[in-house]
């Protein structure tokens, strides 16, 4: 398994650290709204269901499916819905919450979906924000990293490696190929 990863980014401890750090910070900030947790499938998984766990408010969580079009013209926001939330949330204060924020691209887009869908609020949490992102900044960070290709904990390589405790860095000879 480790023979991919060139160092580790973010240990299980700051993972669990940040998550309880951001779980109290969201506890607070929603207290008394209509709390609805939107995961981005499939890298929210570990850090929803961690983070979750230390937002000690009756919230709901909702998940989507979607796919950025990368490589398109820089002005592109648009998105692929292939997998939509159960519900209506007009009116309801929506938190993303998602692995990474790389090109900013996915997050920029959804919140425009659910703008015209009338949320009443929309917020993002993410675990890791890389630095040059199109200025998109998530209300709830976890940790700001370089731009590297991590993965682990919920980060794939090529569909793979979600399962590590940890965030590690790609090893070169693999980034390359
Ligand atoms: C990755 C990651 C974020 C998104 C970030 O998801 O989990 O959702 O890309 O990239 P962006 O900020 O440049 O838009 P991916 O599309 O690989 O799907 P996955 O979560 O199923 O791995
Ligand atoms: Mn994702
Ligand atoms: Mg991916």
């Amino acid at each position: 398994m480790n023979n991919v990863i060139e160092e580790i980014l973010v240990s299980e401890k700051q993972i669990a650290e940040a998550c309880k750090r951001l779980g109290s910070e969201i506890t607070k900030d929603y207290e008394n709204k209509d709390l609805v947790l939107v995961g981005l499938l499939k890298g929210c998984i570990p850090f929803l269901s961690d983070l979750a766990k230390h937002i000690e408010l009756p919230l709901e969580v909702q998940y989507m499916i979607v796919s950025s079009y990368h490589g398109g013209t820089a002005s592109s926001n648009e998105i692929q819905i292939k997998y939509d939330l159960e519900v209506p949330i007009k009116d309801r204060d929506i938190l993303l919450v998602e692995d990474i924020i790389d090109t900013g691209q996915t997050i920029k887009a959804v919140k425009k979906l659910f703008e015209t869908r009338g949320a009443k609020s929309i917020k993002v949490v993410s675990l890791l924000d890389k630095k040059d992102n199109n200025n998109l900044k998530a209300e709830y960070v976890g940790f700001t990293i370089p731009n590297k290709f991590v993965l682990g904990y919920g980060l794939d390589f090529q569909q793979k490696y979600r399962n590590l405790p940890y965030i590690g860095v790609l090893k070169k000879e693999f980034y390359d190929k």
